[in-house]
């Protein structure tokens, strides 16, 4: 049902106002410093900058996340788009899909930590941040040319249904679930070939976790993997892009 509310996040709070999943267990980012990690795993995990340093004008680049979460992941990527001052002819497209996504206050109350850095982003989001209702949610933010939609729904019912045209599929992929052990259904087999369909040649790919199943599917869909420094308490990350077959 398209306009059916979804479930909303179970989560637990830690005294620094750290949500934490109850349902899953398991931490929405990294204690050590979740801005840095997201920094370091899925903004540079993806050569981001590099990359929209050398985009021509017109050109849009689509990200896809699956799990929202907190939406640190979006600010920051966002947050990065304007630094650069990207001209207004060039489009962020962030996708973003979420099967238990927090309600306003929840989102406001987890903003809490990053109000020095990411405020003037986090205050727009939290004005146009939709009701809990199933199905997708697009969000402008016509000033820097950023889209947001947020997709309320579990990956694998959501991804088969997608469909991009060449130009205008996925860039760069966010992988960030739950770690596989706790989320295992997120991290299947159909994902990575999901992922392969939607992507642009030679798209990025970049994960905080190198659970073996993960390599694996990626590999065995048309990834070519590699691993990198991890953050904080994990030693290695992965990232991966599309080679064509
Ligand atoms: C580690 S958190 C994401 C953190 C987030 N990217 C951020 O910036 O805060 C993992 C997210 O994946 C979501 N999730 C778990 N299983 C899912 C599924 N099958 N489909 C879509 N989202 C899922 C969880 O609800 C949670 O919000």
């Amino acid at each position: 049902m398209p306009n059916s509310p979804t479930k909303a996040a179970q989560l637990v709070w830690d005294e620094q106002n750290h949500p934490y999943s109850s349902q899953f267990n398991d931490h929405y980012y990294s204690l050590v410093d979740g801005i840095e990690e997201t920094r370091h795993v899925f903004i540079e995990g993806n050569d981001l900058a590099e990359r929209w340093r050398e985009m021509k004008s017109y050109q849009s680049f689509k990200i896809m996340e699956t799990g929202f979460g907190s939406g640190l992941n979006f600010l920051s990527t966002w947050q990065l788009w304007k630094r650069l001052g990207m001209e207004k002819t060039n489009k962020l497209h962030f996708v973003s899909i979420e099967a238990f996504p927090m309600d306003v206050v929840q989102l406001k109350k987890s903003m809490l930590n990053w109000q020095s850095q990411l405020s003037m982003f986090s205050s727009q989001l939290l004005e146009k941040y939709p009701k809990l209702d199933k199905g997708t949610h697009t969000i402008n933010f016509e000033d820097d040319n950023v889209v947001l939609t947020l997709i309320f729904g579990d990956v694998r019912a959501v991804m088969p249904e997608l469909n991009f045209s060449i130009d205008d599929s996925v860039n760069a992929w966010f992988l960030d679930g739950f770690s596989p052990s706790k989320n295992p259904e997120m991290w299947q087999n159909d994902l990575y070939t999901e992922m392969y369909r939607l992507s642009a040649p030679l798209a990025s790919v970049a994960t905080y976790t190198v659970a073996g199943l993960v390599r694996r599917g990626l590999v065995s869909t048309g990834f070519q993997i590699d691993r990198r420094p991890g953050f904080g308490t994990k030693r290695d990350m992965l990232t991966a892009s599309k080679i064509s077959r």
